[in-house]
């Protein structure tokens, strides 16, 4: 029996200089988690925080944080964003360490272990590391910005991953990252992701964030508001 879709705020498009505040509107607002893009402008062409930023908002939410290590060397941050407080620790694949290593390396550190594989990587990539880790995050974006469009085109490969995860009876969540919104939850859902992301869809709402959640809530069960 699949679990309700959790859905997870990723701060990406969130206005940076209020950051902690963005993460309490969020979190006012009724989200599972807080999801915080890490990029080091090696591995992704773009630069966003590091475990000083992670540590600042840690206080202003009691919430998860999902931290997505867009990095090519998470062996030697892993440690760094645990002490900064992240819950989950999610690197790439496609990183330069060995994934055994880092898996390792997250729960050496008290943490639980996550591994995201990006659109052009096959699925057969991740299968080994299925029963290590607490979260797969599917990108159906390119990752490096938030606001792009989904990429449907990674949808069969989402859909056979649930299907080897239900087979195999594992513990492992699916997670969507990228270009998730009121059009595209229903289908990142239905497909198999029961983690969703969700960033600009989010974050493009001033004010009370509690209607867009709720509404992107109904959204992952089919539900579109009339207006869609
Ligand atoms: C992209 C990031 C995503 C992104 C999601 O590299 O990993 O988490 O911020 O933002 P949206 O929902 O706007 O695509
Ligand atoms: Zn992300």
């Amino acid at each position: 029996m699949r679990s309700p879709p959790h859905l997870s705020a990723s701060i990406l498009n969130a206005d940076f200089a209020r950051l902690g505040e963005e993460v309490e509107r969020a979190t006012a607002a009724g989200v599972d988690s807080i999801h915080l893009d890490v990029m080091d402008g090696h591995f992704v062409d773009n630069l966003t925080f590091g475990p000083v930023a992670v540590d600042a908002v840690r206080p202003h939410s009691a919430l998860p944080f999902h931290s997505h290590l867009m990095i090519s060397r998470p062996l030697a941050y892993a440690e760094r964003f645990a002490q900064a407080g992240s819950d989950l620790i999610v690197f790439h694949v496609e990183a330069d360490d060995e994934p055994r290593a880092v898996i390792a390396e997250i729960e050496r550190a008290g943490k639980r272990p996550g591994i995201a594989l990006n659109p052009e990587t096959p699925a057969e990539a991740v299968v080994p590391w299925l029963d290590q880790v607490d979260l797969l995050l599917v990108m159906t974006v390119h990752p490096g910005w938030g606001g792009q469009s989904f990429m449907h085109e990674v949808v069969p490969k989402l859909q056979m991953l649930r299907e080897v995860v239900d087979r195999r009876h594992l513990e492992v969540h699916i997670g969507v990252d990228g270009g998730v919104n009121l059009e595209t939850i229903g289908v990142s859902h239905e497909s198999g992701g029961d983690v969703l992301v969700v960033g600009s869809a989010l974050y493009s709402t001033a004010g009370d964030l509690a209607p867009t959640v709720a509404a992107l809530r109904a959204a992952a069960h089919g539900e579109l508001p009339a207006d869609h």
